[in-house]
């Protein structure tokens, strides 16, 4: 029987969706550890640190949870932590595929198990990517990510040419702009 369980991601950023993952899986383990991958192949929007804060304060009402990083494989994390369970959210068909590949590898390259949680309806569009799109042209994130990514997410945004941020409810559609 396993006590600890690991939930790895890129994070960038952690999103609510994430959370909801994260919040559910607690409630299942008597300790989730939160890997959080340092070497993003693209080149993250926060960094490893930033990304780590991140996670830590939208965690810190779980007392069971832990916030680390990683390198390398998922696997060779696991065995330095002595931990055989992974869960990874599902949020739809879409997602399943590449889910099974890497919970199947896992499995074959060190008998580790993978317990999916399916992703709440609410949050089932949302990802790290989109959000940062949506933020980037001025959209508004804060129903999908906690306060202090929203926060963030206009810090590395503010300024920059051609994209504007936009106060929480309001529209994204000036009148009469033009089409771009
Ligand atoms: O949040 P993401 O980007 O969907 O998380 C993907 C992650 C970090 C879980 C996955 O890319 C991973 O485990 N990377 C570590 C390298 C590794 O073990 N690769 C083989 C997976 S079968």
């Amino acid at each position: 029987m396993s006590e600890t369980a690991v939930c790895p991601g890129s994070f960038d950023p952690v999103t609510n969706g994430h959370l909801d993952v994260i919040e559910r899986a607690a409630t299942h383990f008597e300790r989730l550890i939160v890997g959080c991958l340092r070497n993003v192949g693209k080149r993250p929007l926060f960094d490893l640190e930033r990304r780590l804060e991140l996670l830590e304060s939208a965690t810190a009402h779980l007392d069971n949870v832990e916030i680390a990083s990683f390198d390398g494989l998922l696997v060779e994390f696991c065995r330095r932590r002595g931990v055989r369970i992974v869960v990874r959210g599902l949020r739809a068909v879409s997602d399943f595929e590449s889910e099974l590949e890497m919970a199947q590898m896992n499995h074959r390259l060190a008998d580790v198990e993978t317990f999916f949680v399916a992703t709440s309806p609410l949050y089932s569009f949302l990802s790290s990517t989109l959000v940062k799109e949506v933020a980037r042209f001025g959209g508004d994130v804060t129903p999908f990510v906690p306060p202090a990514v929203n926060d963030g997410l206009r810090a590395q945004f503010a300024g920059r040419s051609g994209e504007r941020l936009m106060e929480p409810g309001s529209t994204n559609v000036a009148e009469g702009t033009p089409h771009e």
